[in-house]
């Protein structure tokens, strides 16, 4: 009797995992496959994690597990532990795990070690720099997953360089070679079926009043500099930070508006350099973080972003924002064409140049649709569909 899926286990914890999942769990939902929601708690602030439920009309979690902050070891140790409460609990025939933070890795760890497979969303990307708390959640991610739901063809050859080679599929022959291919969680499969946050993007953009978002924070289409910075290459280094703020105060003092929703792990770190409290030039707009649709707002009305969020850049991109990263390398590297994104490093000299050239230049660049045609959670779903059907 062929089996039939009846329950997937998401895990999410983070912000960028909040707004991926309301588009997956949606689709799980209308295909009607039982789908739990379970909510790491690694971030709790209302303005990065309900906010999104509120917004993306994201269920209530299943289970919240409330861990909070704390070292890698600590937060991940915690996680893993509830996390396999839940899965002893709740026998899902997959879990989805989704990018690379530590929820990311507990999840796909607890998962693996208990024989449930697990499929990972936004796999294949590396840094190539293991000094990244990402890198090494996405390479155990990876490695233990079943189905590598790859967002990029960048991605896909990563995985072939680490020894997945026999079981790539197109999405063309998608549901075929899935019936055929996944046959065990020790075969896995590598699937380049687009980027989620490409489908989401698009239509939420679409549908959200943009004027009404500018005049909120007093901006201009095309007269402003978006900006986030988390990383903690960026913010644990407290130089990089001095760096990156010094920068942004420079381009201000150019007469150019500088808007800046500050990530909570950053706005500690500027309080702690006392940056936040000297007087701030009036054209740096410094503001709590704000909601999904706000930001898509912002990211598609920028004239350039400046950002070292891997998601940021990409939305940059889905909008054809110009964009500087002040970081020294990206996972996003198909990003580097045509300078669509500028690696910049957390050197106040390069950012300032990069930026006001990016700017002030309006330079006709190629875009390409790297990452798909906006049906990836689709695609999603009918994997997972037919991957239980065996
Ligand atoms: C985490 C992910 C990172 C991802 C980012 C998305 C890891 C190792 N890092 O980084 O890959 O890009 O989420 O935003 O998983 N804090 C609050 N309130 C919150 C959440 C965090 O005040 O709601 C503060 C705490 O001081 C905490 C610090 O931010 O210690 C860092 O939070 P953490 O979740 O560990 O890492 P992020 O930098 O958010
Ligand atoms: N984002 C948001 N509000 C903000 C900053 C970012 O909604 O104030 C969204 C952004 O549009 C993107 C996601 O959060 O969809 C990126 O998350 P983040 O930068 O925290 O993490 P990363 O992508 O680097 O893992």
């Amino acid at each position: 009797m062929p089996k039939i899926v009846n329950k997937i286990v998401n895990i999410v914890g983070a912000r960028p995992q909040f707004i991926k999942a309301s588009l997956i769990c949606k689709g799980l939902r209308e295909s009607n496959i039982e789908d739990v929601l379970v909510h790491t708690g690694q971030h709790y602030d209302f303005n990065m994690s309900d906010i999104f439920f509120q917004e993306l009309s994201l269920a209530q979690p299943d289970y919240h597990l409330g861990i909070g902050s704390g070292t890698h070891g600590e937060q991940t140790g915690k996680m893993l532990m509830e996390i396999e409460r839940v899965l002893f609990r709740e026998k899902p025939d997959y879990v989805l795990v989704y990018g690379d933070t530590n929820t990311t890795l507990a999840g796909a760890l607890a998962s693996s070690k208990l024989h449930i497979p697990v499929a990972h969303i936004e796999s294949g990307l590396r840094s190539y720099n293991k000094m990244m708390p990402e890198e090494i959640n996405r390479i155990v991610a990876d490695h233990t997953s079943s189905i590598l739901f790859c967002p990029s063809e960048t991605a896909v050859r990563n995985l072939q360089k680490e020894g997945f080679s026999s079981n790539i599929v197109n999405h063309g022959s998608l549901i075929d070679n899935a019936y055929r291919l996944l046959s065990t969680i020790y075969w896995p499969l590598v699937v380049n079926v687009g980027d989620v946050m490409f489908d989401l993007a698009i239509e939420v953009k679409n549908r959200v009043a943009e004027k009404e978002v500018l005049e909120r924070y007093g901006l201009e289409p095309k007269n402003f500099i978006l900006v986030t910075i988390h990383r903690a290459d960026n913010t644990e280094n407290k130089d990089n930070l001095r760096n990156i703020w010094d920068a942004l105060i420079e381009i201000v003092k150019k007469g150019i508006t500088v808007f800046f929703p500050v990530h909570p792990r950053t706005k500690k770190v500027l309080n702690e350099l006392n940056m936040l409290n000297k007087s701030i030039p009036e054209g740096l707009h410094i503001n709590e973080p704000v909601s999904y649709k706000e930001m898509i707002i912002l990211e598609s009305n920028a004239r350039i972003v400046i950002t070292d969020s891997g998601g940021v850049q990409k939305e940059s991109y889905f909008f054809k924002t110009p964009c500087i990263v002040p970081r020294k390398e990206t996972e996003w590297v198909e990003l580097l064409e045509n300078d669509w994104a500028i690696l910049a490093g957390a050197d106040k000299d390069r950012i300032i140049d990069a930026a006001l050239n990016s700017y002030y230049n309006n330079k006709i660049r190629d875009w390409k649709t790297f990452y798909g045609d906006g049906k990836a959670a689709e695609r999603i779903t009918n994997t997972l569909i037919s991957s239980l059907k065996r």
